[in-house]
């Protein structure tokens, strides 16, 4: 601390603001969505559910989500011309920097949405986005897979809609798989919000300036790229995969993540604040070893994630540090499972993480929380006289 100014680089012991949303307990694994057990909420409710209960602050009677869904529908479509920015991406685009484009995007289709102020009108700019995203997310897909761009149907459910849209056969045929629908639904409800992660600061810090909430979304999809964040779900496969590649000694892997001059990391392993476990990743792990056995699934490289576990469970360099799996170890297990490319499982974590974000936003703006602007340490050079470049 010097003067009036602590020094706590990546904020580690700062609190940015009070929230009334998401409770966790880093010690104790706890993580609460308004106060509801997230063990319980994967369990027995859905995702569009837990969307109301995180943005509005209480469980939605039949009639209120209802009318949540029906007003998400109504603002489902996506400009045509939205299709034409899509198209001037190279196919091998990386989805996560194309959907941060198409979200930036969409305030040129949606002005009003800009700067709102009244409840009601960021209640209108909240049912855009929750009816747009998925849309812009199955597009990003279909367009990767060379696949014609195109709608669900009004008559589904938001997940429903959005597999549909994301696996409809060019003929127009898809047939609602239960299994598939229950995982993603209970992986979605797990990815809602996690209180103030980066993503979800970067939201908070670009909408306190007024920017709006479509351009704060853009700017926390772009944050939840890092594989330090969420990119780390994609990370994580992909190191399964050349540990696999590699004839699977994990031993060895794991001698390289502890080894301070090799910059490979355990991808999937360590949180900022869960010290003990991760409550998602105990779900996660237990859902896709259930979704792999209804599907008949034999996946190599979820026994390697599982030997990877054990091994930095018992092993003293982990324990120390207490480094245990995250919610991206094993989500990737059953990304793969429901047929989603690698590339998708970010946006995947960033539609599930849509209603937080949005929440957070709501919650400060409500707040009227001030402009985010940190302070530093200044450590570069004392005052100094300008030279002429002919005396440098
Ligand atoms: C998410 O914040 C959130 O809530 C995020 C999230 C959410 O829902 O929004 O939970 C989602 O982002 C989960 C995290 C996904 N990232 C990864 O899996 C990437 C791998 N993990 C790490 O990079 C790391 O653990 C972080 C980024 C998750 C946490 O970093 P911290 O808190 O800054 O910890 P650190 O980097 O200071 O590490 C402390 C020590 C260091 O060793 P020493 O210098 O003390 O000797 O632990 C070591 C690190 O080298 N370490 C690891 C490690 N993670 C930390 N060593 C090997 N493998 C790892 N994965």
């Amino acid at each position: 601390t010097k003067g009036v100014v602590t020094l706590d680089p990546g904020y580690k012991n700062t609190g940015a603001c009070e929230s009334a949303i998401t409770f966790l307990d880093g010690e104790k694994g706890v993580l609460r969505y308004r106060g509801y057990a997230i063990e319980e909420l994967a369990e027995k409710a859905h995702f569009l559910e837990v969307c109301y209960l995180l943005i509005f602050g209480e469980l939605p009677t039949e009639q209120q989500l209802s009318k949540f869904h029906t007003d998400i529908k109504a603002q489902s479509h996506v400009d045509e011309d939205v299709k034409r920015i899509l198209d001037g991406f190279p196919k091998a685009a990386h989805p996560m920097g194309v959907l941060s484009s198409l979200t930036s995007a969409l305030v040129a289709f949606n002005p009003s949405s800009v700067n709102v102020d009244s409840e009601e009108d960021m209640y209108k700019a909240i049912v855009k986005i929750l009816g747009k995203f998925p849309v812009l997310t199955a597009w990003t897909y279909r367009k990767r897979m060379g696949l014609p761009l195109d709608y669900g149907g009004d008559s589904l459910g938001y997940v429903d809609n959005f597999l549909k849209m994301m696996f409809k056969k060019p003929s127009g045929e898809y047939t609602t798989n239960e299994t598939v629908l229950e995982a993603l639904d209970k992986l979605l409800i797990l990815h809602a919000d996690h209180e103030q992660n980066c993503s979800t600061s970067t939201v908070r810090i670009v909408g306190s300036s007024h920017a709006g909430l479509f351009v704060s979304i853009s700017a926390g999809i772009a944050a939840l790229w890092g594989p330090l964040h969420g990119g780390a779900n994609q990370a994580v496969i992909e190191m399964l995969e050349a540990i696999k590649e590699d004839g699977g000694d994990t031993k060895k892997f794991m001698a390289k993540a502890k080894d301070k001059d090799d910059p490979f990391r355990l991808m999937g392993f360590g949180h900022r604040v869960y010290k003990n476990f991760d409550p998602r990743a105990k779900i996660i792990k237990k859902a896709a070893d259930d979704l792999l056995d209804n599907l008949g699934i034999d996946d190599d490289v979820l026994d390697i994630a599982k030997a990877l576990e054990k091994e930095a469970l018992e092993d003293p360099y982990f324990v120390e540090r207490k480094l245990y799996p995250n919610v991206d170890f094993y989500s990737g297990i059953i990304y793969r499972a429901l047929g989603i490319p690698v590339e998708m499982f970010t946006p995947m974590f960033a539609l599930g993480r849509l209603p937080g974000w949005i929440a957070q936003w709501r919650e400060m703006r409500l707040n009227k929380e001030p402009i985010g602007r940190p302070r530093q340490i200044y450590i570069g050079e004392t005052h100094r006289e300008f030279l002429p470049v002919e005396k440098r």
